[in-house]
């Protein structure tokens, strides 16, 4: 009892009061050096979350308004080389795959309107120039492809009345309609006049009426879009970030037959809700795709200049199955069945009727029949021929995108009409394109890379340096006691004097005080 007593008294010695100050700093720092370790993460992602946030005015918001990266679109045309053999002979049509026709694009993202509800509104812009030296091949180059407005029509008619069809043909005659034209790449594109849809505004009623007399591919792409985008700001709710709230005022598609289908809960591509996982799965929407296109993990890279580590997203292999083999499939089939082969999209609905079916270049991820069909295109090669997107998994920025779609057209044989009396039914490439961001500039991409790889090295760093100092001075300082405990004791002095030769004995933390 009374040794106990003595031993307390002596530790608790003015002199060993200060290692006991130690042990106290020593501690702190190991409790610090826990909570930066568990924390650390939280509070990075509340800056990343404030960073990302698109506030009128941010830095963020310049970026995501006016990209500082210029975006291409390279296009490759299914020439037909053999057309009035197989629409005379029923040889097999030979195509030739020219390009690519490269485009540069600009993107701004005009008219924005912040909302008090945590949603930004805007208008997309996108300029598009031709890059000769990039292409193969020119603007101007005359190509033979199938005929879409005419095809289009004759395929609608096949349930009409036989008067109607008969009627048609004689349009077509007196118009000199045929099945394939003869038109440049640039005129496939951005539009030429066509006979029929001419025709069709002066004398269709006018709700039926196809808006345009023009026809091409990107018609009307080159300049600002009509259609208002409203998406999440991640103001309001961070989960949502850069997800459509509306487009126009709509909340939802209209066209298929559950709200899943008919979602509009996806990004425009840009941004995604940050913080994903490899079991995160994305959507896009584009007007054209007619839905919103999910996007699963698939592996980590190395994106924008090898630079910045990131996820590579694609479709899932039965995204476009049919429904046999993706029962999720019959929603996108409100009229069928008969619904769309395995590997194709059918985008009718968003067409104006036309029987446009959308599928991966080269037939990719569809029955090797359809390719076969037609001579001239080689088998689809993952590689060049998939659709993918590699994002920053923390913020949920893209950092490069390959945007891969072919376009076909299902034409069905009419034999009423004699101009495509011999027209079977086959499901015909027009031309598919790519449509990407190789890298982000190097402002952008250091920024990232810094944000990818700055907050793990100093959660390390702090969590570390906390964890060592706390350990040494907690060694230092019990041995100090021990040792200071163990001398007072074979010294046998009082309390009393102890107090006094501390004092005296004031030295900095670490050196060992002589006695
Ligand atoms: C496309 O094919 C037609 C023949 O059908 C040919 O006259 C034309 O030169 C081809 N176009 C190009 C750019 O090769
Ligand atoms: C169709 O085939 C016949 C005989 O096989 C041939 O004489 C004719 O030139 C062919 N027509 C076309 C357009 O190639
Ligand atoms: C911008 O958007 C607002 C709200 O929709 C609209 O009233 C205004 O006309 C637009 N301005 C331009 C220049 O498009
Ligand atoms: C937010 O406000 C905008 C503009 O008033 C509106 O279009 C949008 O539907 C609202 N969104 C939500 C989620 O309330
Ligand atoms: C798109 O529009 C811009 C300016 O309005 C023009 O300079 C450019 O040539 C157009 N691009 C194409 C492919 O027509
Ligand atoms: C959105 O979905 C609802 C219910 O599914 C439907 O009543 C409404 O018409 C849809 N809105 C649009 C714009 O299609
Ligand atoms: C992903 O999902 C699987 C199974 O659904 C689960 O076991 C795994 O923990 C999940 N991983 C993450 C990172 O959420
Ligand atoms: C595409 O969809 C339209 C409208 O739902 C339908 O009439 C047509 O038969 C479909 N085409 C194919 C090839 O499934």
């Amino acid at each position: 009892m009374k040794g106990r007593e003595k031993l307390c008294a002596k530790l608790s010695s003015a002199f060993l009061r200060k290692w006991w100050f130690v042990v106290a700093i020593s501690l702190g720092c190991l409790f610090f050096g826990f909570i930066v370790t568990i924390f650390f993460n939280s509070w990075v992602k509340l800056v990343i979350n404030h960073q990302i946030q698109l506030r009128d005015g941010s830095q963020t918001t310049g970026w995501w308004a006016k990209p500082p990266v210029e975006p291409v679109i390279k296009v490759y045309v299914f020439n037909v080389t053999n057309a009035d053999e197989f629409l005379n002979n029923g040889s097999k049509p030979v195509v030739d795959e020219l390009g690519p026709f490269v485009y540069v694009e600009r993107w701004e993202r005009k008219n924005l309107t912040f909302h008090d509800n945590g949603t930004v509104s805007y208008n997309l812009n996108k300029a598009y120039h031709f890059d000769e030296s990039r292409s193969k091949g020119s603007q101007d180059d005359v190509v033979v492809v199938p005929n879409i407005p005419m095809l289009s029509a004759t395929s609608q008619s096949k349930h009409a009345a036989r008067f109607l069809r008969l009627a048609m043909a004689s349009i077509m005659d007196i118009l000199k309609i045929k099945p394939f034209v003869e038109v440049s790449v640039g005129q496939l594109l951005w539009g030429y006049e066509d006979p029929l849809l001419k025709l069709a505004k002066d004398v269709v009623p006018k709700e039926q009426k196809l808006p345009y007399e023009e026809f091409g591919l990107l018609y009307k792409k080159n300049g600002t879009s009509e259609d208002r985008i409203t998406v999440n700001a991640g103001t309001e709710d961070i989960t949502k970030y850069g997800l459509i709230d509306n487009v126009n005022g709509a909340k939802n598609l209209s066209h298929y037959t559950t709200d899943e289908c008919n979602s509009l809960e996806a990004s425009d591509g840009s941004i995604f809700p940050p913080h994903m996982t490899k079991n995160t799965t994305l959507y896009i929407y584009d007007k054209d795709l007619c839905r919103r296109l999910p996007l699963v993990f698939q592996k980590e890279v190395l994106a924008s200049s090898n630079e910045v580590p990131a996820y590579r997203f694609s479709p899932p292999k039965n995204v476009f199955a049919n429904v046999e083999e993706n029962p999720e499939n019959m929603c996108y089939c409100p009229q069928g069945p008969p619904c769309a082969p395995s590997g194709f999209f059918n985008v009718s609905l968003c067409q104006y009727d036309s029987p446009i079916l959308l599928s991966f270049p080269h037939f990719y991820l569809a029955e090797d029949k359809y390719r076969t069909a037609f001579d001239g295109i080689s088998p689809p090669n993952p590689e060049k021929h998939t659709f993918y997107m590699d994002v920053q998994p923390m913020m949920g920025s893209s950092m490069s995108a390959k945007a891969r779609i072919q376009i076909n057209l299902a034409v069905s044989q009419v034999v009423d009409i004699k101009q495509v009396a011999n027209f079977p039914d086959i499901i015909f490439p027009v031309i598919w394109f790519e449509e990407g961001i190789e890298s982000l500039p190097e402002e952008v991409t250091g920024l990232m890379k810094l944000a990818t790889t700055a907050p793990p090295l100093a959660r390390l760093a702090i969590s570390c340096s906390l964890f060592i100092v706390g350990s040494l001075l907690l060694v230092i300082a019990i041995w100090r006691l021990i040792r200071g405990a163990n001398r007072l004791n074979s010294l046998h002095l009082a309390p009393g004097h102890i107090g006094g030769q501390s004092s005296k004995n004031n030295v900095p933390m670490g050196n060992v005080p002589k006695y």
